[in-house]
């Protein structure tokens, strides 16, 4: 056929050849992604949503240091085992204050976008202590160390003022109560009504059992929020209304 014989043209110039390259890989790029915004549920808020409490997102800041992305996703694809398995899939919303997202692309061990709530705090703690003692297949390394790194808070006003410049929305209040908020989320007997008024759901515990905060559990308060935010009982999505 003579129209496909043209195609010879192509092979034969490598200048014209990058040209169409290029241009069918913008189409198909357009096609993909502009869809993405203006299809609503992809930019619908989600009832229930709030930014990390502070400990919480020292925890996260662990979780990235640590590379726990390498070996889990922290993304619920909409297939029937994924579902199944880990829970309502995952929305857009969920990760809209995770810099940088935490979907990840490989899985060696399981999904942790609904991680909260499965487990109990000490299950947390000898997992991340010894992964073998309760999962005796397990390849996840040991963190025990972080039971002995321990945690001031320092850094933390520094971490949500740049989080804040990145447009998550953590207000004037929520910043100089930081330092405060941190400390009070492992007191169970502290004042915590303007941490929970701030962070709504926030939980309280002290979550590895031992005095003072250390990394284990900023890590653990992380991980026990996961996926709990919204109420998927009273949730329907804008598009299926
Ligand atoms: C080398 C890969 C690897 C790394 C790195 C890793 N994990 Fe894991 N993780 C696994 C595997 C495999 C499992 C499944 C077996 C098990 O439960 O130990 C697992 C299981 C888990 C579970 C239980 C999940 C469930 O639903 O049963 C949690 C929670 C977890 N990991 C947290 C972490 C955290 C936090 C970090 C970083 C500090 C981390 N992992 C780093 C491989 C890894």
């Amino acid at each position: 056929m003579a129209i496909l014989d043209k195609h010879a043209i192509l092979e034969k110039n490598v200048t014209l050849l990058a040209i169409f390259a290029f241009l069918v890989v913008t189409i198909g790029g357009i096609v993909q992604i502009a869809p993405l915004f203006w299809l609503e549920n992809t930019i619908e808020d989600v009832e229930g949503m709030r930014p990390y409490s502070p400990l919480e997102l020292a925890g996260r800041d662990i979780y990235v240091r640590e590379g726990c992305y390498v070996c889990h996703s922290q993304m619920i694809r909409p297939m029937r085992d994924e579902v199944e398995r880990y829970g309502h899939y995952s929305l857009a919303a969920e990760s809209k204050y995770d810099h940088p997202f935490q979907w990840g692309s490989k899985r060696t061990g399981p999904d942790l976008a609904r991680v909260g709530g499965r487990y109990s705090d000490d299950w947390h703690v000898d997992h991340l202590r010894d992964p073998q003692s309760v999962v005796p297949e397990s390849v996840m390394p040991k963190y025990g160390f972080l039971e002995n790194r321990m945690l001031d808070g320092k850094y933390v006003v520094d971490l949500m003022k740049t989080h804040r410049l990145i447009g998550v929305p953590y207000t004037d209040e929520m910043i100089e109560n930081a330092q405060a908020d941190f400390k009070v989320q492992i007191d169970p007997f502290g004042d915590t009504d303007g941490l929970l008024e701030r962070y709504p759901g926030a939980q309280v515990r002290n979550f590895d059992g031992q005095p003072g905060i250390s990394e284990t559990d900023a890590l653990i308060a992380y991980m026990q929020m996961l996926g709990t935010l919204v109420d998927f009982s009273t949730f329907t999505p804008v598009a299926n209304r």
